[in-house]
């Protein structure tokens, strides 16, 4: 029976410590062993590995375990077998020309090969002839007074083709003079708690975007998480937080990044609690069009918009390079936001504003999301499928709709399983980063994978790569 934790020196020079469980198959054992070694960085690319002969006597195990377990890796393209030059750890590849530097999984990280991270939608697939098109238009159709400083509040087209949308298929309850043009959701925080219309301390979920918590760190605003379980934050503890918040920020239609939607009973308990203590619901719908098992969710807004404060935006249904979003604000907000906007438009180009109006009302928009819908969820059931035939032991988690999926990992696995993607050029992030500081939630491993974003001819490789870097089964 091999001793587990041994040191093979074997010739190679390289310093390898290697744990092998001290039951069942010894090839597996290793195989999960050296890929261990590559993901962690203690085996870096280029180096060369013992000899056959001498990890086996060092391991205890037989000379075809160890050619074996190479073998494996080398099929896996973790390692890399030249007549005359041994079996080496794959130089990590790289995308053509660029320079090929050794990448240390504690160095910097150079430009990944698959880019599996969350947050993008498609580039390839922005509509750039239904835009043009959009944009002659509007230009042909803009009044003159168009082309002087702009309304603050936002283009009345705009607006007008805004409300309309928004109840068709949000089920917001709005009108054009309850909507504030503005550049996306981080502007819209800006707006409210930069410009102090809202304060804090702030309720907030347990997971989210880390760079929507500093922005309002920035602005001075303490953030209070909730808890969370199986139908999602839990919005009945707004009325016992020793904070007092005046608001919570909730995403739900789509937990970002957990990817449930808030249970109704959970939806009806923030809105009550708005109701009774003068407060508000600022609801996030950042990826509600794309709803994929199920007939969307709609808006909490609708339940009471005196209440809820509503934020939406362009950046992934058509791109985040656009800078275009919307507030639905309940009356009294109204006049506040627009003294913090101040006399003139000074964030979103009037005319990016007449051609969404344009795109929107001409059902272009409508036909572009429908398309990006059918697109994400072939996207989604691929990754679904590979995970199945290759990983089948991962659960895939969250994707019952948007442009991303939560990869449940065995406890304790994360950390290095991103290491190892960096290693391995994929971008991706892990759960850990998305949890508020001061959540009280069980621990949860996990990988937050987008698949919106590769190319087509990518995907199936990008797919490869992830399911390579994933943890092994255990062994039962
Ligand atoms: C949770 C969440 N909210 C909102 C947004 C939209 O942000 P913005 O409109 O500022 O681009 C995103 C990213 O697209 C997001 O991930």
């Amino acid at each position: 029976m091999p001793e587990p934790g041994v040191t093979p020196s074997g010739g190679s020079g390289s310093d390898l410590h290697l744990e092998l469980p001290a039951t069942g198959s010894r090839r597996a054992a290793l195989a999960g062993a050296l890929r261990e070694a590559v993901r962690e960085g203690r085996l870096a690319p280029g180096t060369r590995l013992p000899p056959y002969r001498a990890l086996a006597v060092d391991l205890g195990v037989a000379r075809n375990t160890v050619a074996d377990a190479y073998a494996e890796l080398v099929a896996e393209g973790w390692f890399t077998a030249r007549q005359g030059s041994g079996t080496r750890v794959a130089e990590r590849a790289a995308p053509a020309g660029a320079v090929r530097t050794p990448v240390r999984v504690t160095g910097h990280r150079t430009a990944p090969v698959h880019d599996l991270s969350q947050g993008q939608p498609d580039a390839a697939s922005f509509p750039r002839a239904a835009w043009s098109a959009a944009a002659r238009r509007a230009l042909a159709a803009a009044p003159n007074e168009a082309f002087g400083p702009g309304d603050p509040q936002g283009r009345p087209e705009l607006r007008g083709a805004l409300a309309e949308y928004l109840a068709r298929v949000r089920g917001v309850r709005t009108a054009p003079e309850r909507i504030v043009v503005c550049s996306g959701f981080a502007h819209a925080l800006r707006l409210l708690f930069g410009g102090q219309v809202l304060r804090g301390p702030l309720a907030v979920e347990p997971y989210g975007l880390p760079f929507h918590r500093s922005l309002l760190s920035d602005a001075g605003v303490r953030t209070v998480p909730l808890g969370t379980d199986d139908r999602g934050t839990r919005t009945q503890e707004l009325a016992a937080l020793t904070a007092a918040p005046r608001a919570v920020l909730l995403t739900p239609a789509h937990q970002f990044p957990t990817g449930g939607p808030l249970h109704p009973g959970r939806r009806a308990a923030a809105v009550d609690w708005a109701r009774a203590n003068g407060a508000l619901v600022l609801e996030d719908d950042y990826d509600g069009e794309f709803r994929y098992d199920r007939e969307p969710v709609g808006a909490v807004q609708g339940l009471d918009p005196e209440h809820v404060v509503y934020l939406g935006s362009v950046s992934k249904s058509l791109s985040p390079a656009v800078r275009l979003g919307w507030m639905v604000l309940p009356e009294h907000l109204v006049a506040p936001v627009l003294a913090v906007k101040g006399e003139r438009e000074a964030w979103v180009s009037v005319l990016d504003q007449l051609t969404l109006a344009e795109l929107i009302d001409s059902g272009r928009y409508d036909r572009h999301v429908r398309r990006m819908r059918q697109r994400y969820r072939d996207r989604r059931a691929r990754l679904v499928a590979t995970l199945a035939e290759q990983a089948p032991h991962i659960a895939v988690t969250g994707i019952a709709a948007g442009l991303h999926a939560v990869l449940r990992l065995p406890p304790g696995t994360e950390a290095s399983t991103v290491k190892g993607a960096t290693w391995q050029g994929i971008a991706l992030d892990g759960l850990a980063g998305f949890r508020h500081p001061d959540a009280v939630v069980p621990p949860a491993d996990g990988l937050v994978v987008g698949y919106a974003t590769p190319p087509d001819s990518a995907y199936g490789a990008a797919l490869d790569a992830l399911c390579r870097i994933l943890p092994p089964a255990p062994e039962s």
